[in-house]
């Protein structure tokens, strides 16, 4: 069904916005209707976010108009776009950490949910009820009362939907809601914006997989280099024609092999944290790619946390060796040899407002200290940031970018170019490509499986069954915080992996 231009709920007309040194919006132009789902889809850096910020009043447009249900909008701040009836899902988490769920959830309606009128008391029953009752809705059943800096990526990524969807939007912007989520959750989200979209909400919907824009998307935009090169209905795009209009590059990456699994460099034995882990035990080889998966909540990240020291360990020992025997080593120690690319990039994965090359060198200061006095020596330290940029492709003009003014997927490629300058034996990687475009993503995937061939041991959290599948020698199934199976190469496949999770084998 063709529409005409008036019924359009939101229209972009000619937008630029300019940053120094990036050109990042380049007369940009959308219609979007009620009841659809618009992707807006690109490679990192694209312009997606910028434009998303810009409709959220996060950022202003350079030059350029839009016009909500066909009156011009002044979208000078957040609380114009909400307004103007946009909620927007931010791409990083925008959450008050040492405040409750419920508190996240209702903050800016806060004052509607009074006990007595005229008395400053708020309904708390009520309010942990409301928040209860749109949590489950997403599938999500943490407790209301538990502060955001207690529950995991996944689960703030749930609360900060939550949020958006109290405040009752007519336009959602959706800024890869799903990068945090496992499949279950994933679903819960699909469900919950087609229920939108057969309400009539204008939805917006960033994403770089896409098998989401085939699932529940209607129309598809492409974006490159800030401007709109493609745009239609999304049975007219295939992942091809929509991957030679993102990226005219084409890489290719030969396949590398497993190399057979060598000694045990890491045992772990009988660990148990605070909650989870319980009573987990694994062996990692070296060169070896050992996935951790499990749904959201199973204690992935807390396997890992627990044995680097980040969480505390109650009960269980872990064993280490360099060159030599297994030997007993304390988590914090232990974390002194590994490389760890946490899930929570902004949380405890960057310095925001430093420059890339700082970033990259922070993990491994002391190989860049000059003499007896310890002074670090920039012109090293740079160098090996200019190194990263290259290798990993980080799209940034030079090394001396502010970390906070590269688009989420380039971050997440300085969190990992940290860890790999450090060279540590032992990598550990919490969703190392959250955020990644497809190439980019590829990139990475192969990047692990060549430091493997190269003697590396990695252990992989991944929620993505595809990437789990492609990437790892064997994999340790959790279940509520124990490991539920273990899979070798050959066993791992979609069923296996979902049943296992599920605690069907
Ligand atoms: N505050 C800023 N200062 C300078 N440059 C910026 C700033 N914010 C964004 N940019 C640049 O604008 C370009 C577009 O960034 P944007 O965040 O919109 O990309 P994106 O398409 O959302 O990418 P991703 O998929 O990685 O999230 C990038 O080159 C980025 O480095
Ligand atoms: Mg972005």
């Amino acid at each position: 069904m063709t529409r005409t231009e008036s019924e359009a709920s939101l229209k972009i007309r000619n937008n630029h916005k300019r940053f120094p040194g990036v050109y990042a919006l380049k007369n940009a132009s959308i219609d979007a209707y009620p009841g659809e789902v618009l992707a807006l889809l690109g490679v990192n850096g694209a312009g997606k976010s910028t434009l998303m910020n810009i409709l959220g009043g996060v950022l202003q447009a350079d030059e350029g108009e839009i016009f909500i249900n066909g009156t011009e909008a002044k979208i000078l701040s957040p609380r114009d776009s909400e307004k103007y009836g946009i909620a927007f899902i931010q791409q990083e988490i925008q959450l008050f950490y040492n405040m409750t769920v419920y508190e996240n959830i209702f903050l800016i309606n806060l004052k509607d949910y009074k006990k007595y009128k005229m008395l400053p008391f708020l309904d708390k029953k009520l309010l942990r009820e409301k928040a209860a009752g749109l949590l489950s809705t997403l599938g999500c059943y943490v407790n209301p009362n538990r502060k955001v800096n207690t529950l995991s990526v996944g689960e703030q990524q749930m609360v900060q939907i939550a949020r958006a969807l109290s405040q009752g939007g007519e336009i959602l912007l959706f800024d890869e809601p799903t990068s945090s989520l496992s499949m279950k959750e994933k679903e819960k989200l699909f469900e919950i914006i087609r229920h939108l979209r057969d309400s009539q909400k204008t939805i917006i919907y960033i994403t770089h997989y896409l098998d989401e824009v085939e699932k529940i998307c209607d129309k598809v935009v492409i974006m490159r280099d800030g401007q709109i090169v493609g745009y239609g209905h999304a049975l007219d795009f295939d992942k091809k024609r929509i991957s030679d209009l993102m990226t005219p590059l084409e890489r290719s990456f030969s396949k590398i092999e497993s190399a057979s699994a060598g000694k045990i460099v890491l045992s772990i034995r009988n660990l148990s944290g605070l909650k989870y882990p319980i009573g987990v035990n694994f062996d990692l080889h070296k060169g070896e790619v050992l996935g951790l998966w499990g749904l959201l909540g199973s204690g992935r990240s807390e396997t890992i946390r627990t044995t680097l020291g980040f969480d505390e360990k109650i009960s269980g020992e872990i064993l280490y060796t360099k060159n030599g025997e297994l030997e007993p080593i304390e988590p914090k120690k232990l974390f002194k040899e590994c490389g760890y690319v946490t899930e929570g990039r902004h949380f405890d994965g960057l310095f925001l407002p430093m420059p890339l090359w700082e970033n990259i060198t922070s993990a491994n200061l002391h190989t860049f200290s000059r003499n007896f006095f310890r002074v670090l020596n920039k012109k090293k330290e740079k160098n090996e940031g200019e190194k990263y940029i290259g290798e990993m492709r980080i799209a940034s003009p030079d090394c001396d970018m502010l970390t906070q003014q590269l688009s989420g997927g380039n971050q997440q490629k300085v969190v990992i170019a940290k860890w790999l300058s450090k060279k540590s034996d032992i990598l550990f990687l919490d969703e190392p490509t959250r955020g990644v475009d497809v190439g980019s993503k590829m990139e990475i995937q192969y990047l692990i499986r060549k430091l493997a061939s190269e003697g590396v041991s990695c252990v992989v959290v991944s929620s993505e069954v595809e990437e789990i599948q492609e990437i790892c020698d064997r994999i340790i199934v959790l279940r509520e915080g124990a490991v539920a199976a273990e899979l070798s190469k050959s066993e791992i496949n979609n069923q296996r992996l979902i049943k296992a999770c599920l605690g069907e084998v």
